[in-house]
């Protein structure tokens, strides 16, 4: 049977992917790995619009045929046969070029007894995109970069951040003063490897310590939009209950997300140092039963605790290749 997928071709970056016939656009990118910038996936916002050079599509608002010179959105067409698109803001799979810019400061709001909600806006949001995962650096004058994963999925129009100003960490306490007061903030975007620049064909173990949520928070957040369909656990370590930011939020993805599964593990004594608390976020992991030879891992947190669960895992059968971590490119060992 001849192969119903049709073959879609952008310009000017040349990337390629294809969709079925009844699939948006803009899923069928993300498909594919090749993110694009969204938000409302529903015509509106105009974030993903490209502009038809050749083939016929469908808007799958009123059904009428799309012709070439014609702008669409991706969210709202399908393809009629082979097309080629004009947009500018897209990213390949693995394609990693950070640019700077200043981001307009639109929020922050404490989150937790310690943890802020940072939200930026980018300017020219169409020209820019990353993948979920992937992390940015803040610029503040005299100071070297701080940085901070995205907790926001990739097709979000702002961009979120989960920033730890305990009172005695002087740095990052100066980061929170100065966005609560600044209209802009310096920022440079994306960075990071250890992303998911397309959804994994294979069940997802996610593993965070601390504000290391941020980042599967992105991952969660791309995931459910791309309705992946394979298991997703996501352990995420704490020292106090009172740590656990967003408790809630990743309670209530368990609770309307089928493929889902939460695991908060909270320090259980009250001295709990960093190492303990650590090993009992291994064992946890370790006790999921999961067929080590068939899951890919994400870990968030300090190079303590990801070494030790990458050791753990390993040894349990896990192919290192499915072990993705920021810590394993800026802490080597
Ligand atoms: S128009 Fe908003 S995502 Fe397509």
């Amino acid at each position: 049977m001849a192969d119903a997928r049709r073959r879609i071709t952008l310009r000017p970056s040349g990337l390629e992917f294809t969709a079925s016939p009844t699939q948006d656009l803009l899923s069928a990118a993300a498909e594919s790995g090749i993110a694009v910038p969204s938000a409302c996936r529903n015509g509106v916002c105009e974030l993903c619009e490209a502009r038809l050079i050749a083939g016929q599509a469908r808007n799958t608002r009123n059904q009428q045929i799309i012709i070439p010179a014609t702008p669409l959105m991706l969210c709202r067409a399908q393809a009629e046969g082979p097309l080629e698109l004009e947009i500018e803001a897209v990213m390949a799979a693995g394609q990693n070029s950070p640019q700077k810019m200043q981001a307009k400061v639109v929020d922050v709001r404490l989150i937790g007894h310690d943890v802020y909600r940072v939200e930026l806006k980018l300017p020219r949001r169409r020209e820019l995109t990353f993948h979920a995962g992937q992390y940015l650096s803040v610029l503040l004058p005299d100071s070297e970069p701080s940085y901070f994963s995205i907790a926001s999925r990739p097709s979000a129009q702002h961009i979120e951040l989960h920033v730890q100003a305990a009172p005695e960490w002087a740095s990052a306490q100066r980061i929170i003063d100065t966005l609560k007061t600044a209209d802009s903030v310096a920022v440079e975007l994306p960075h990071g490897k250890a992303c998911l620049a397309a959804a994994p064909e294979k069940p997802l173990l996610l593993v965070a310590a601390g504000t290391g949520f941020a980042q599967m928070k992105s991952i969660v957040d791309y995931l459910r939009e791309t309705r992946f369909d394979q298991s997703v656990s996501l352990y995420w370590g704490v020292r106090r209950q009172d740590d656990m930011y967003l408790g809630d939020l990743a309670q209530q993805w368990q609770d309307d997300w089928a493929p889902f599964n939460f695991v908060p593990v909270v320090g259980d004594s009250a001295d709990n140092d960093w190492s303990g608390h650590h090993d009992q976020l291994v064992r946890a992991v370790l006790a999921s039963g999961s067929d080590w030879r068939n899951v890919e891992v994400h870990a968030s947190g300090s190079p303590a605790m990801v070494y030790t669960l990458l050791d753990a895992l390993v040894a349990e059968g896990l192919p290192p290749s499915a072990f993705f971590s920021d810590v394993l490119e800026y802490a080597p060992r």
